[in-house]
């Protein structure tokens, strides 16, 4: 069995040396006036919504978890941190042009009735996470309430 301890001994070496790469885990000053309930009314039962389930990738108020810190599940949670708020910033809605804050309010909408967000792993993780479908109702609701053009206000949708 000396070709096992020599594999064990491998790996052990291997998760050592991958730690030198630490990926950068910021999070980026909060502007209040950028944030997107300075712009948007955003209802506490939606915001709870957000808070729960999205913000530590959708926002700057990431909550860093521990495993977050040993490579290589630092790569990825740096990563996905990366990706989700390139795609939608709660944190810096007021700087994203309107096309931009139009397409996410219904992609909004759209991911979670098709259930991909927030993602398979992330809820595992992080049990609190889980929507029901009452509370994707209940987003939806409020995205096409505030959505320009969708309803409340305008007379685009009416006959
Ligand atoms: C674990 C991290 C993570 C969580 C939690 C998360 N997202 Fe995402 N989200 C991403 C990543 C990464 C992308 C970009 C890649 C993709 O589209 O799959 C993304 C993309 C999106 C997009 C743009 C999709 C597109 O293709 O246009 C929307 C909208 C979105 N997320 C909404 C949400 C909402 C709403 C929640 C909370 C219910 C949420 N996300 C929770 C990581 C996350």
């Amino acid at each position: 069995m000396l070709w096992l301890k020599r594999l064990v001994l491998a790996l052990v070496v291997l998760l050592v040396v991958i730690q030198v790469v630490r990926p950068s885990r910021s999070n980026p000053v909060v502007d209040p006036k950028n944030e997107m309930s300075a712009s948007l009314a955003v209802p506490p039962d939606v915001a709870a919504i957000f808070a729960r389930s999205c913000n530590d990738c959708h926002s700057n108020r990431t909550i860093w978890p521990w495993y977050s810190t040993v490579a290589p599940a630092s790569w990825l949670v740096a990563f996905d941190v990366n990706q989700g708020r390139s795609e939608l910033n709660f944190s810096e809605w007021g700087m994203a042009d309107p096309k931009k804050r139009a397409d996410a309010l219904e992609g909004i909408c759209k991911e979670l009735t098709e259930k991909e967000m927030p993602g398979p792993i992330y809820p595992i993780l992080h049990p609190t996470a889980k929507l029901t479908d009452a509370d994707i109702q209940t987003v939806c609701r409020w995205t096409q309430t505030v959505r320009p053009g969708a309803g409340a206000g305008t007379n685009q949708t009416n006959p």
